[in-house]
């Protein structure tokens, strides 16, 4: 995702577009950029890194004054975050200037074409490709800005939503879309662009949403046009009235990022399998590992190295890995690898795991194993982050940005990632026949469904919430793939209600935790096994018969848990090592609305940051 903005009108740009791409600093903030016309030219400023330090460079430039601009905040998808890849990007003459949201997937045969042409090209971008697309067809076909944009649009294949200013037409700003979102907001003798209403909701109420296909022509003091980009047809705009706060309207109407960002889980998940899993050819692609397959089939040793919740996905791939590859992994806290003098050779693998790719334990980890020879697999979400630059070869995530401090959607998405690498190997190593790799296919291209099917539960949820929100202690406990669930859910309650949670085995219970169990003390037990139902029956029954509350989450069709339980939570069934996705997702809720009816802040629960930089 990135977000686009932009401003035509009487007032000063500048401050206009900084403030709009602030408010959508959720869609990307690896690199941001502005670019105005001045009265001569379009000048611009870019900057590697979130607004604050775009704002910090505009702070040493002068001639940026003017009433016509466009603003960009970038999650790279083609080349890496810096200053070049950013965007505005312009055209060879510098005349025209374009800021882009989404992927035009033919860019390099475009590209050949134009180097043919004489173009020469500075970034990586798909980006300064079609700006310069739109230059060639301007000059070849002696039109205006708004033609060459379409003509040029009309030979790009894939998603965007753009916004391009030319300084041979400066009171003019272009605008399409197909598939990235883009809408216009209507002023008095003043018009606004963003790839969502924010950046303008205090300047105007009066919104047009561009649809698919439809490109818009801004024109100051005079009307917009707006056209099919497939033909010259004229379409007449609805004009939307705006009702929402700025508030609800960042969050998605939901109240918090973190319940947001919990029912973004299905999209999220589809987004981090899209281009990878593709079930008529039987594939996995995943381009970190296909290229380097082998020193994953010869490795002495895979070692999976995270913190916190990462640490957890990587628990789930120990079982995921040696459970369907047969591969054996060990998984360590960042925190303690790096400083038990570690064992590492240079056949080793180590895959790390973060979502931000920025914590300090896990980056001081694999460049200490880096030092030592060891190939390094990251795992991020965090395009360009410093452990997706550290790592040999790796795989985003793709889950967009994450604002609440609660790890919810890069959990789910991270898992995802290991699923497939698992399964990958299982497949590459002659493990598991071609009938049970497309079965464990399958089973994954479906379970985005059967999360969303879960997130239908949040009121029944959240009336279980309201009986233990007064708890002092709670108890968490799953077996197997559902191990690191538990130790997943009481973290979660941990950090944003303050409530003191702790996950454990289920058949650890008997060693110690049960001398806790009384009245007062609930327990969530994940029963959703096949393997070992009976032992966690008998668990349940080890509980209630000490007068323990039991919450249990269980597969639909549950006779035995169902009768003994206090409060059932039932998902939807599926094999066992996709599970963890599914039964997540009530301990997400569970612990959301304990947090907020103890009025805790959720999105920023106090002593915890984002991002872990320090030790
Ligand atoms: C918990 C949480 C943290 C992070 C941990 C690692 O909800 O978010 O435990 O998982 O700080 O962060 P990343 O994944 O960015 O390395």
């Amino acid at each position: 995702m990135c977000g686009i903005v932009g401003y035509l009108g009487v007032k000063e740009s500048l401050p206009i577009i900084l403030n709009g791409l602030k408010r959508l600093e959720y869609r990307g903030y690896d690199s941001a950029g502005v670019a105005v016309f001045n009265g001569s030219n379009i000048a611009s400023c870019k900057s590697k890194g979130k607004i604050s330090k775009l704002e910090k460079s505009l702070n040493k430039r002068k001639n940026l004054n003017g009433n016509i601009g466009i603003g960009h905040t970038r999650w790279a998808t083609h080349g890496a975050p810096n200053n070049i890849n950013a965007h505005p990007q312009f055209s060879n003459s510098n005349k025209i200037c374009l800021v882009h949201n989404g992927i035009i997937e033919n860019y390099s045969t475009i590209k050949q074409k134009l180097l043919k042409e004489g173009f020469s090209f500075k970034s990586e971008t798909d980006t300064e490709v079609l700006v310069n697309l739109i230059e060639y067809v301007k000059i070849k076909e002696n039109v205006k800005l708004g033609e060459a944009v379409q003509m040029a649009l009309n030979q790009a294949i894939g998603a965007y939503a753009i916004a391009a200013i030319d300084s041979d037409k400066p009171d003019e700003i272009v605008v399409a879309k197909l598939g990235s979102p883009l809408c216009i907001g209507i002023g008095n003798n003043e018009y606004y662009i963003g790839s969502d209403v924010t950046p303008f909701i205090e300047f105007t109420k009066d919104v047009v949403y561009l649809k698919d296909g439809e490109l818009a022509i801004i024109r100051s003091h005079k009307e917009t046009i707006f056209r099919k980009i497939s033909d010259d047809s004229l379409v007449s705009p609805t004009i939307n009235k705006l009702e929402i706060s700025l508030d609800k309207i960042e969050k998605q109407g939901f109240d918090h990022y973190m319940l947001k960002e919990i029912f973004e889980q299905p999209k999220a998940i589809k987004d981090t399998l899209r281009g990878r899993l593709n079930l008529s050819k039987g594939l996995i692609k995943l381009s970190g590992m296909d290229d380097f397959i082998n020193k994953f089939l010869t490795t002495n040793k895979i070692t999976i190295i995270a913190c916190g919740t990462s640490w957890h996905s990587a628990l789930i791939a120990e079982y995921m890995f040696e459970k369907i590859a047969k591969i054996s992994v060990e998984v360590e806290y960042a925190s303690e690898f790096r400083y038990r003098d570690p064992i590492i050779n240079k056949n080793d693998i180590i895959i790390a795991i973060s979502q931000s790719g920025e914590t300090a334990d896990t980056l001081a980890a694999i460049k200490l194993a880096k030092s030592k020879g060891a190939y390094i697999y990251g795992v991020c979400n965090v395009v360009g982050s410093s452990i997706a630059r550290e790592s040999n070869s790796g795989s985003y995530t793709h889950a967009g940005p994450e604002i609440g401090v609660a790890s919810t959607k890069a959990f789910t998405t991270q898992m995802i990632i290991l699923y497939l690498m698992a399964v990958k190997l299982s497949r590459a190593k002659g493990i598991i026949s071609e009938k049970i790799f497309h079965k464990y296919l399958i089973e994954i291209s479906s379970i985005d469904k059967k999360v969303l099917k879960t997130l239908a539960l949040n009121n029944s949820i959240k009336k279980i919430a309201k009986k233990f929100k007064s708890s002092k202690n709670c108890l968490y406990l799953g077996r197997g793939y559902n191990f690191p669930i538990a130790l997943e859910g009481a973290l979660k309650l941990k950090e944003i209600s303050y409530i003191h949670a702790e996950g454990y085995p289920a058949a650890e219970m008997k060693h110690g935790p049960i001398a806790l169990i009384d009245k007062d003390m609930p327990t969530i037990v994940i029963a959703t096994n096949k393997i070992n139902y009976d032992k966690i029956v008998s668990n349940i029954q080890e509980i209630k018969s000490r007068k323990g509350k039991i919450i249990a989450i269980v597969s639909e069709g549950d006779i035995e848990v169902k009768k003994i339980a206090d409060f059932v939570i039932e998902v939807p069934d599926s094999i066992e090592s996709i599970t963890p996705f599914i039964t997540v997702i009530p301990l997400q809720l569970l612990s959301y609305h304990i947090a907020v009816m103890l009025d805790r802040d959720v999105d920023q629960p106090r002593n915890l940051a984002k991002s872990v930089t320090v030790e």
